[in-house]
């Protein structure tokens, strides 16, 4: 069945086996290693896998130049976000483009060999500035900028071992499972949903007048980093099944995880988002407000209006543009502001720092807000939570 075409075209497999695999094993041994972080490794499975094709490894100068200053790769293609390998100035004093380096994790296990085509420094301020829309040292995007080594190794990668221990591996579906899945269900057009939160009306909301008029709905949460305020990702799974099992039909939708980290770049994160998602092979991408955002970097709909800076054919995956959404008392019903006549004073709105206040206190918020079902999970987290710092 035809399903929409990978991001450049080709569903990217840099993951290596058999005879091949032993022999860059063997030959790893041999190799420069480099330890990576947690989120150098979540971009090395998120390219080895495909879910960052075209991407083939860890970006060279001229990707990196045009993907910061003009949004696309350096053959055209529109890309959003720098997928880079930064090391410190004295580990890369000591390898020379044109040799192979072994990436390992932080227990010295090797995941990759990589060819280094490409060594290069870059102005991280401008980075910032370019992709983050600001330089401030509070943003957690930034800060992860500022915090890596100053120098990128770029290059294509062969994986050889994924991270070890992965969390919910039932739910850990590669981009080529998730388009063999989608076509066993005779799914044509699939809406995806990116989520760092739990599940609640609001969310459901989009969700569902999504579902209204395509085949499927791919529930996609991102479980690689977050920043330390977020839900974590264990939690918020348990949230996605217990609402998925109670209030979703479970032939139209498919719960699988995005193993990428949150970088909270907003509207240049919304087209990231969009494309991983065209390359699971979803046709349609929910964009709602402030996505992918944090503090009050980016306007509501900063995230929206990217998209016109390209055309639709070349992004392929089509967004679904959503306004704020609430419960409306006069209503009787969750709205938005497109299809809501009523005042404000009707909604019920409570700021995620007035939500946690209450769960902390473990109260349940009004069901107009989130359902029960969520709401006891995350009372029930935070008082393991605070048990396990008493
Ligand atoms: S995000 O960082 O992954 O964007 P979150 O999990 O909160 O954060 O949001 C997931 C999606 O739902 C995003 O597209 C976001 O814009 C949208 N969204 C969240 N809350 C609302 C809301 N109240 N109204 C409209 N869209 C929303």
């Amino acid at each position: 069945m035809e399903t929409i075409a990978p991001h450049g075209g080709v569903l990217v497999n840099r993951e290596v086996a058999g005879a091949e695999r032993d022999a860059l094993v063997a030959r790893a041994a041999t190799l420069p290693v480099i330890t990576l972080d947690e989120r150098q490794m979540s971009d090395l499975e998120m390219i080895a896998i495909g879910a960052f094709s075209p991407l083939t490894g860890f970006m060279g100068q001229a990707d990196y130049t045009r993907v910061v200053e003009e949004m696309r790769l350096a053959n055209g293609l529109p890309w959003t976000i720098p997928v880079t390998l930064a090391v410190s100035s004295d580990v890369a004093a000591s390898i020379e483009p044109g040799t192979e380096v072994a990436l390992a994790d932080p227990a010295g296990r090797i995941l990759a060999v990589m060819t280094v085509e490409d060594r290069f420094t870059y102005d991280k301020a401008n980075e910032c500035e370019k992709v983050y829309r600001t330089t401030d040292e509070a943003h957690p995007g930034v800060a992860a900028v500022l915090a890596q080594g100053d120098v990128f190794l770029g290059g294509p990668v062969s994986l050889v071992n994924r991270p070890a221990n992965p969390e919910f591996p039932e739910y850990r579906l590669d981009p080529a499972a998730v388009r063999a899945a989608f076509a066993e269900r005779g799914w044509r057009t699939i809406v995806a949903f990116q989520t760092r939160n739990p599940i609640h009306r609001a969310h459901e909301y989009l969700q569902k007048c999504a579902m209204e008029t395509v085949d499927g709905l791919l529930l996609h949460p991102l479980v690689g980093a977050t920043k330390s305020d977020d839900v974590s990702a264990d939690v918020r799974m348990e949230c996605y099944k217990v609402i998925l099992d109670k209030y979703y039909p479970g032939d139209r939708t498919l719960l699988a995880v995005n193993p990428a980290n949150m970088r909270y770049a907003g509207p240049r994160e919304a087209i990231f988002h969009a494309l991983i998602r065209k390359n699971y092979g979803c046709t349609h991408f929910i964009v709602g407000r402030d996505h992918a955002g944090v503090g009050n970097y980016y306007g509501t709909f900063d995230a929206h209006h990217i998209f016109r800076e390209f055309t639709p054919e070349e992004i392929g995956i089509a967004p679904m543009f959503f306004d704020h959404a609430f419960f409306c008392r006069v209503c009787g019903g969750m709205a938005s502001v497109k299809t809501c006549p009523h005042g404000k004073e009707n909604h019920v709105f409570l700021s995620g720092t007035k939500v946690r206040e209450m769960l902390q206190a473990g109260e349940v918020p009004p069901s107009e807000f989130t359902r029960e079902e969520v709401a006891r999970i995350l009372i029930g987290a935070m008082r393991d939570a605070a048990a396990a710092q008493a």
